[in-house]
This record gives C-alpha cells, sequence and structure tokens, in this order.
C-alpha cells in the first residue's frame, strides 16, 4: 500500500474502532467478536508503529500513557464547576419550584430530573472535536488536569462531531458496583485497605500518577452538563442530553420530564426501593429547569445555580441490637471482631452481621454488647455500625474485650505496637490453617473445583490434612469416610487434585499466601525466575529490580522462605508433582509482548532462528502455522500459503524491514 492508501486505512480503522468501543463499552451491545476487535486494533497498532509521525493523542491506541512525575498540573476551569444546593424534604421541594416560578413571573416551565450519580464531577475540554483536557471538579474553581486517567476510560470519545473550537462537557466519573466489588476482593487479597464506597475507589483510581493502573480500575463515565461552549445552539437540558448521547457519551437513561411538582415528587420517590437495585451508587436526584433561557435568567449564586436543586436521598439506615461480637480468623492470622445483629432488613437485603475491623474501631465508636445501633449500608452495600444508641442504653451492655488468646487454638495473641490488627501466630493454628487451605484452593489459586469449605473442615477434623501439601496425598478411601462422599463424588475430586498440579508456578506462588504475593506478582516472579528454586534463592535487590515488585512484596518474599517449614511445604509439594516451574521469559524489552508472530518465506538479513530469538527476547512467540491466534505474520521473499491464509485470516502482516523497525523500539 502507498502511503496514501494507508493513511486512508488508518483513518477508517480509527473510526470503526471507535464505533465499536462505543458499542462494546458505552452501549454494552458488542456487534464483532473480541477477535474482530482485537485484530483491527492490531492492524492499527501496526501502522501507527510504522509510521509513528500519523499517531495523534485522539487515536484509540493512546488511551493509556505513562508515569508522570510530581503531582497533577492545577488548571482553572473556564467558567466556575458550580455545586448543588440540597434538599431533603419533598416541601424543600416545593419551595425551590414555588421561588423558580415566582422568579420567572410566573411563566410555564419544565423540569428535567436526573439520578445523582455518586462519583467525582469531571469537566472534559474539546477542541474542534478533539478531547485535549481532562479537569477534576477540585474547588468549583481551580482543579487537576488528570487527562491521562480521563483519557483510559473507555465510555469517554476522544474524539465528537463537533466542530466548536472549544467546548466543555461536564458529568461525573464513577465506578460500576461490579467493579468495585472486584477491586475490593482484589485488594484484600493483596492485604491492602479495601475502599469504603465506589466514590472514594473512584476516586482514587483518578488520581493515579500512572495512568496504567487508572485503566485497570475499569471507571465509566455520565455526561449530564455543559461548561463553556462556543458555537453552541442547544436550548435546552434534554436536547443537550440527547446531543450528548449523539457525541457518543453515556447518558443516563433514567431522566424524566414534568411540568409539575408534585409529579417531580412522584417519580423520586418511585426509586425509593429500587435504587439499590442500580449498577452504580447514586444519592441522591438532581431537579434542573429544562429551558437554558430560563436556566440563565434565573442565574447562578456564587456557588450554586438558582435553576437546579439536588433531592438527596436519606441514608439507608435501621436500628437493631448487637447480640454478641464474635471474633474470625484469617489466612495471615489477624483477628477480625464482627457484631452478630438482631437480623434487619436494611436496602433490600437482611443484615444479620457487620464487620468491627478491630480492637479501635470498637473503642472509638464505644459499641458494646447489648447496645441498640444504628447500622447503615456504606456506598449502599457493605453494612456498618455508625454509632450505639446511647439513650436506650441500659446498663447491662457489656464493654468487649480482644481475646487474649486465640479463640479457634488458644495460643496467644500478639498485637504489634502501631498496627490495628491483633493476630495468632500459632503457624499451626486449625482456623488459620483452614483459611489457608480455602486460599489455595480458590479459583485464582490453584483452582481445585468441589473442594468447598465445609469439605476442608471435615479432612482438618478428621486429621486428614494439616497443611496444603496434604491435599495431595488425599486417597480415595480417605475420602469415601467423610459425610457427603459417594465414589463418583470422590473420583471427581481426585481428578481436580491431579489437575491442580499443573496450574504452574505463578499459581502455586499466589496461593501459598505470601503476604503481599497477589495474583499478579506470582505471574512476575514466575516469568522473571522461572522456577521456584530460583526464586528462594535470589537476593532482595534481584527480586526487586523487577517492575512492580516493590521492597515490600521483596521482604515479605524473604521472610517467608526464612522460615524451615515453608522449605519443608515447598519439598513436600515437589514430592508430589506439583510443577514449581514457568516457562521463564528474560525480556530485551516488551516490544513484542503478548504478539503470537508466524515468520514465512526467506529473510534477507538474519536467519530463522535470529529472527525466532529476536522474538522472543521482546516478549513474544512464534509459532510454525497461521491460525485464528496469530497475532502478526512477517513475510520475507517468495512467501508462500501462510501469507495467503494470513490475508484471508486478516492477520496483520509486516515486512522484513518494517519487522526490523520493530526490533529497535524500546
Ligand atoms: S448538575 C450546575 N447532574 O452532584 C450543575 N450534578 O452537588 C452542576 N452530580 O458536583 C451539576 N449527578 O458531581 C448534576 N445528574 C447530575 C449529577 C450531578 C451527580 C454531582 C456533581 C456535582 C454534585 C453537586
Amino acid at each position: 500500500m502507498d502511503d496514501a492508501a494507508l493513511l486512508a486505512r488508518l483513518q477508517e480503522l480509527r473510526q470503526k474502532i471507535d464505533e465499536l468501543s462505543y458499542q462494546y463499552y458505552t452501549l454494552d451491545k458488542p456487534t464483532v467478536t473480541d477477535y474482530e476487535y482485537d485484530m483491527m486494533y492490531r492492524e492499527l497498532e501496526n501502522i501507527e508503529k510504522a509510521h509513528p509521525q500519523w499517531v495523534t493523542p485522539d487515536s484509540p491506541t493512546q488511551r493509556v500513557g505513562s508515569k508522570i512525575s510530581g503531582g497533577f498540573a492545577k488548571y482553572t476551569h473556564d467558567r466556575p464547576m458550580l455545586s448543588l444546593g440540597d434538599v431533603f424534604s419533598d416541601d424543600e421541594l416545593r419551595e425551590f419550584d414555588q421561588r423558580v416560578r415566582s422568579d420567572l413571573g410566573g411563566e410555564a416551565l419544565s423540569y428535567v430530573v436526573e439520578l445523582k450519580i455518586d462519583g467525582l464531577a469531571v469537566n472534559l475540554i474539546y477542541e474542534h472535536g478533539q478531547f485535549i483536557r481532562g479537569v477534576t471538579r477540585g474547588d468549583g474553581r481551580v482543579g487537576e488536569d488528570i487527562t491521562n486517567n480521563v483519557r483510559t476510560i473507555r465510555t469517554i470519545p476522544l474524539r465528537i462531531p463537533s466542530t466548536s473550537p472549544h467546548i466543555e462537557i461536564r458529568g461525573e466519573v464513577y465506578m460500576p458496583v461490579a467493579s468495585f466489588m472486584q477491586l475490593n476482593a482484589q485488594r484484600r487479597d493483596d492485604e491492602l485497605e479495601p475502599f469504603a464506597n465506589p466514590r472514594n475507589a473512584a476516586a482514587g483510581s483518578l488520581r493515579q500518577l500512572d495512568p496504567r493502573i487508572t485503566a485497570q480500575r475499569k471507571l465509566a463515565f455520565f455526561a449530564y452538563a455543559l461548561g463553556g461552549a462556543e458555537d453552541n445552539t442547544i436550548t435546552s437540558q434534554e436536547e443537550l442530553l440527547a446531543d450528548l448521547q449523539k457525541f457518543h457519551f453515556q447518558v443516563n437513561q433514567e431522566y424524566r420530564t414534568f411540568t409539575n411538582i408534585e409529579d417531580v415528587i412522584t417519580f423520586i420517590h418511585s426509586w425509593d426501593d429500587r435504587r439499590d437495585s442500580l449498577p452504580y451508587a447514586t444519592d441522591g436526584m438532581v431537579v434542573k429547569v429544562n429551558s437554558f433561557a430560563q436556566q440563565h435568567r434565573l442565574g447562578n449564586t456564587v456557588k450554586i445555580p438558582r435553576w437546579a436543586i439536588a433531592y438527596k436521598f436519606p441514608p439507608e439506615q435501621a436500628k437493631t441490637k448487637v447480640l454478641g461480637i464474635s471474633v474470625s480468623l484469617g489466612r495471615t492470622g489477624v483477628l477480625t471482631p464482627a457484631a452478630d445483629l438482631k437480623p434487619v432488613r436494611l436496602a433490600g437485603t437482611t443484615v444479620k452481621r457487620a464487620t468491627l475491623h478491630n480492637e479501635d474501631f470498637i473503642k472509638e465508636k464505644d459499641i458494646r454488647i447489648g447496645d441498640t445501633v444504628i447500622i447503615q449500608k456504606a456506598g449502599e452495600i457493605i453494612p456498618e455500625v455508625v454509632r450505639p444508641v446511647l439513650a436506650d442504653r441500659t446498663g447491662k451492655e457489656q464493654i468487649f474485650v480482644m481475646p487474649k488468646t486465640c479463640p479457634s487454638c488458644g495460643g496467644p495473641v500478639v498485637r504489634v505496637e502501631g498496627e490495628a490488627a491483633t493476630r495468632c501466630i500459632n503457624p499451626d493454628c486449625p482456623a488459620v490453617i483452614g483459611e489457608k487451605i480455602a486460599h489455595f484452593v480458590s479459583r485464582d489459586a490453584m483452582n481445585i473445583d468441589g473442594l468447598g469449605d465445609a469439605i476442608v473442615q471435615q479432612l482438618l477434623d478428621h486429621h486428614l490434612i494439616q497443611d496444603v501439601g496434604d491435599i495431595y496425598g488425599l486417597r480415595r478411601e480417605d475420602l469415601l469416610g467423610l459425610e457427603g462422599f459417594g465414589e463418583k463424588s470422590a473420583d471427581n475430586l481426585l481428578k481436580a487434585i491431579e489437575t491442580s498440579k499443573s496450574a504452574g508456578l505463578a499459581r502455586v506462588l499466589f496461593a501459598l499466601g505470601i503476604r503481599f504475593v497477589g495474583a499478579k506478582a506470582g505471574r512476575i516472579l514466575a516469568e522473571s525466575f522461572g522456577s521456584m528454586e530460583a526464586i528462594m534463592a535470589a537476593s532482595t535487590d534481584e527480586l526487586t529490580a523487577l517492575d512492580d515488585i516493590g521492597p515490600r512484596i521483596a521482604d515479605s518474599i524473604a521472610a517467608y522462605f526464612a522460615v524451615p517449614a515453608h522449605g519443608d511445604l515447598i519439598r513436600k509439594l515437589a514430592a508430589y508433582g506439583v510443577v514449581m516451574t514457568a516457562e521463564k521469559r528474560q525480556l530485551l524489552n516488551a516490544s513484542f509482548d503478548g504478539e503470537i508472530v508466524v515468520l514465512t518465506g526467506k529473510l534477507q538479513t538474519m536467519t530463522r532462528k535470529e529472527a525466532e530469538q529476536a522474538v522472543e527476547l521482546r516478549g513474544g512467540k512464534c509459532t510454525s502455522s497461521v491460525t485464528k491466534k496469530t497475532t502478526l505474520v512477517v513475510i520475507g521473499s517468495d512467501p508462500g500459503s501462510k501469507y495467503d491464509k494470513a490475508r484471508t485470516l486478516g492477520t496483520p502482516i509486516i515486512t522484513e524491514e518494517e519487522f526490523r523497525d520493530w526490533l529497535q523500539r524500546e
């Protein structure tokens, strides 16, 4: 292809990819397979790799940039980002309506009522249709420039069909509830403090200095307002929402238009018992005068518009009684107290327990056994105790004391100074072992299907296992002796155990439950060192030399292997045939990361072997035949049928010259 044709193809690909990601991320209705999408994406990447001068910031390949140093730059909004006045009752809504109507001299009007999304307000600046800047609300006047993080949000278009020299689109960045739950589960695995609610999680993710982290956090964006805009002819909020949607923004579809405040109120209350089932968190509703001309006449105060108001949902709270405080153990031996509550309905579910986190939390809130307490759902999701109702105290309530011994093994517990956690330090504590085993067999670890908590408990009770290594010594007759086991279920479990032996080093590392070694660290360690032995022999310096392995992880690994029993466990697992190796990938750089390459035809400047090695040293893999999995085909002279096959499949194809260029890239 000549340059003009290639440039045309590049533009076509960008348009197509933008459209497909809009269907996938914003509409949630993909029209092609992931594979087809990936292929187009790769083809675009190839063209851009070969012609870096053609890369523009609005290309779909430019969503994830690299880390910035220092903090975020300050940015002064062209027009301040106002906040909203709050109301908490129907009467206050009626007062708002009366004021608006009287200020407009009794004119007819309509209101648009939208959900108030609980996230972070962000201002997106587009010039001549190109996304050029994303800024947080900040104090309303000055925010922070978070452009590179905003780019990673797939539901934000990098280009919009607007010819305006400068248009600002405002809306809410939020984290969907499902992503929030997933993120917190991961953080608990990594022994990081979970986020209290989706809003905090979204805020924490947006303020990452490394956009690669933001990109992993699955944020989304609802557009709902216009900031400054030149050449703008939009006349109402309804029209604006329709236009934003045409621009391919995600617009929350729950908005309604009314001409009468009583209908507004009825609509707002229709959300009372269904707002919790939404896939995102809301904290109220926003009532906006529809007409922009009327908005303009009503004007703004310094802080808030006179034409809009936020109705805040009352926090969903309930009153109940603390029947007791029980303590459970995690796999790291941490004792976590929880309140056993008199069952109570709260925001659509029955709540029986609420975590009390640790000793300090209970002391600070002065929560006692027997207390009547107010509970609520944090971010409408996790039940938590807000406070005791002091007026209801009878004097019979008991102050909770953290046990001095482990509730499971009776061994001593310790609380290290400066830490909130109390831990059982007995390595043989059955509760801790039970949790460790549960982690070992879990899906992201060794993935042993059929070894649930109840069975693990039985195995421990029958002294059939003492540690995770013993799982591999289980025999058919051991299982048949347990409650609920028949021949078939015993065989299935044994098969699952056998299969897990080849799960690979990355999973074994994660499964061992070494503090701070999550699934990702396990993968990095496995691919860099290639074997358990090499990792055990590695110095802290060698470990921290890897990307993403910091001193905290390195020290924890060293501490883990310094315990003789852990060495014994590794040997035991190896003796049972658990695979402790991984394909080692000593990378020169990652320019071929994840590529599956087929070389075909005669290369002029290097041998086939040299080319293969070059790819592998850069994170790629070479295979001999072109299949759907192939991501790149390199052609020398006289390429044969592989070339034809690649063309039929639409696999990206590059010449030897392009290949050599690619090898030079970092
Ligand atoms: S309109 C001048 N609409 O609520 C009007 N705000 O307390 C500007 N919010 O800072 C806001 N959902 O972060 C508007 N549908 C919605 C909203 C919304 C959430 C947030 C926004 C704003 C805050 C005001």
